[in-house]
């Protein structure tokens, strides 16, 4: 996968497809931020990307900020959607999950806080288009 990594998916088919490519470049410590409207399939791409190492409940963290999964390797999913201030994230420790080595972590709605992302991380902004496709771009920032 070259980046920045551009695809118009048209199916969940080629979105699950899209996760397990993705999954083979993933590692300990590596850190995803997920940008886009509600129903763009943030979440969809998480549970299959998930399903990659072995995770069969990921689910959207909405109402409870971070979900914690153990398969292949360990995953920290957040959701800052319903984040009303940086404090909060500070205040259950964001920082202690972003730097553990040992996980990967995922943001769905990072954009709304963009100062406590890592600056080392995948971006994957999905935007739905006019003919009910998606584009998918991936950056390695
Ligand atoms: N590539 C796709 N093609 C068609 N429907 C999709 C695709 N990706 C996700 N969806 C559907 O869109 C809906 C919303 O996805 P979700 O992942 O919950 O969005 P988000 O987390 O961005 O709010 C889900 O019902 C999902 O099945
Ligand atoms: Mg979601």
């Amino acid at each position: 996968m070259q980046f920045p990594f551009v695809q118009n998916i048209y199916s969940e088919e080629e979105t699950i497809n899209l996760a397990k490519v993705f999954s083979l470049l993933l590692q300990k410590g590596d850190c995803v931020s997920l940008i886009g409207n509600l129903g763009t399939g943030k979440t969809f791409f998480v549970k299959n990307l998930c399903k990659e190492f072995l995770i069969d409940d990921a689910n959207s963290p909405t109402f409870a900020l971070l979900n914690v999964y153990l398969g292949k390797e360990k995953f920290f999913h957040f959701d800052f959607y319903r984040v009303r201030s940086e404090q909060e994230l500070l205040d259950i420790g964001l920082y202690d999950y972003l730097n553990d080595e040992e996980a990967v972590s995922i943001i769905e709605w990072a954009d709304l806080f963009p100062a406590v992302l890592p600056k080392k991380r995948y971006e994957i902004t999905i935007t739905l288009n006019d003919d009910f496709s998606r584009t998918f771009t991936i950056r390695k920032l």
